[in-house]
């Protein structure tokens, strides 16, 4: 079959699937091409323009000043390998306690997070479970995000356990990383791409229903930062080259940043001793991960599994697991197809609207909270949730339960 140059652009223009260069949209024969390519991410949408490589910009040293060293007695390390990797690397404070300021340049500079997400992020952390300027990497309730559980930590994250299934929050369960593993068995042509990673999505999604009977998905920790949490593997965690300008993130590399050592048929989790490998190469400038970047992503993922876009819990008993319609927890502000449609503001605006719940602070020491959300979502075209329902949630047992870095385990939960 035929198809016209001017369709192929219409059809390519409104999907936005391939950063390739556009004089080469110019004939079928070329698009025939390109949809044989496999992405390296697979197929999640890319930028218009494949991002640049430019090796003197985007190395990340680990030599140096920047030389691995393993956390010390007192040093904390937690839940987000990715912060962890920066303060074993004095990108962070080595201790594991950081301002918000340190956060945002550090990500950047380690990862090519872009300043909209990371202050969006660490002004969250410092204000929901820091001490209003800071926070730690573990920490304890009000302390950091190890301590954080329904807050910002959450349930069904990629290879960390769930709080009540396995009474920690922050020890990697080397189960949960041996299947995100085996996803690719080949270690030649291994690329843990967003494909793979929204299969395990999938995966850890229907674990957790299966095995933690608190399990919680709630609008701000489940549809949003729990989604980073598998976003953040390959769009940061990938090594840039002049052939993978968008990355490619191999058996080694995963590795390294999951701190998991030892041969194949005996991996360990080394607990806290994440590294940044040789020659890692960061996201380029011009292709820093923003919060825009990260909602396509998000509705990527949901595209193969509409669960993801909903509020939801098990009701105290595993397999249980049922949907709470936003309008009804927002009082009618986000219908259950807007808030699918745009995660990002449903889950900010629910954060805004709980945010003086969950610290107890006035409108007034929340401003910085509120004007950071706000500023980090503008160009979204955010709605405000005015009061949250708190009777629709009853059903659940998870969503009242906070603390960590432990807790108990669940009756009934499944350990495996
Ligand atoms: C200021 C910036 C950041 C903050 C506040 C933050 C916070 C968090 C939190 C709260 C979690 C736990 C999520 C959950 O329970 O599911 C987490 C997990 C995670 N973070 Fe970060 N993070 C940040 C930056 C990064 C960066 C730069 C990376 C780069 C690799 C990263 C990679 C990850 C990954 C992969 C997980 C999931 C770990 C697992 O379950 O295996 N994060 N982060």
């Amino acid at each position: 079959m035929k198809t016209s140059t001017a369709a192929l652009s219409l059809a390519l223009y409104a999907q936005s699937i391939y950063a390739f260069p556009r004089a080469m949209y110019d004939s079928a024969e070329h698009f025939a091409a390109l949809q044989k390519r496999a992405g390296p991410q697979g197929g999640a949408p890319l930028p218009l323009v494949p991002p640049p490589f430019d090796p003197a910009l985007q190395y990340v040293s680990n030599q140096g000043q920047y030389k691995f060293v393993a956390p010390g007695p007192g040093d904390e390390r937690g839940p987000c390998p990715g912060l962890n990797a920066l303060a074993n690397h004095n990108y962070l404070p080595h201790n594991g306690v950081a301002t918000i300021q340190q956060f945002v340049d550090a990500t950047n500079k380690g990862f090519g997070m872009s300043r909209d997400l990371s202050t969006f992020l660490a002004v969250y952390g410092a204000i929901i479970d820091g001490n209003g300027a800071g926070w730690s990497i573990r920490g304890t309730p009000h302390t950091g995000i190890s301590g954080s559980h329904g807050n910002y930590e959450t349930d069904s994250s990629p290879c960390r356990g769930d709080l009540n299934q396995w009474g920690s929050n922050s020890d990697l369960q080397i189960t949960q990383f041996k299947r995100l593993y085996a996803l690719q068995p080949n270690a030649a042509t291994a690329n843990y791409n967003l494909d793979v990673l929204r299969t395990f999505r999938t995966q850890r999604f229907t674990e957790s229903i299966q095995k933690n009977p608190y399990f919680s998905y709630q609008p701000f920790t489940g549809m949003e930062v729990s989604q980073a949490a598998f976003t953040f593997i390959y769009r940061f965690m990938a090594n840039k080259s002049a052939e993978y300008p968008e990355g490619r993130l191999d058996k080694a590399t995963l590795k390294s940043f999951m701190s998991i050592q030892g041969p194949e048929n005996d991996l360990k989790w080394v607990p806290g001793n994440e590294k940044f490998p040789d020659y890692f190469y960061k996201r380029h400038p011009s292709d820093e991960y923003s919060i825009p970047y990260f909602q396509t992503d998000i509705l990527y993922f949901a595209q193969a599994d509409p669960r993801i876009l909903g509020v939801g819990c098990n009701q105290g008993k595993v397999n249980t697991y049922s949907t709470i319609d936003p309008a009804v927890l927002t009082n009618g502000a986000y219908t259950a197809q807007q808030a699918a449609a745009n995660p990002v503001c449903f889950a900010t605006a629910f954060a805004k609207a709980e945010a003086p719940l969950l610290t107890g602070l006035s409108a007034t020491l929340l401003a910085p909270l509120y004007s950071a959300l706000d500023s980090a979502t503008s160009g979204l075209n955010c709605k405000a949730i005015g009061s949250v329902n708190q009777s629709a949630v009853a059903l659940c047992p998870g969503f009242a339960l906070y603390g960590g870095p432990n807790g108990p385990v669940a009756p009934g939960a499944i350990q495996n």
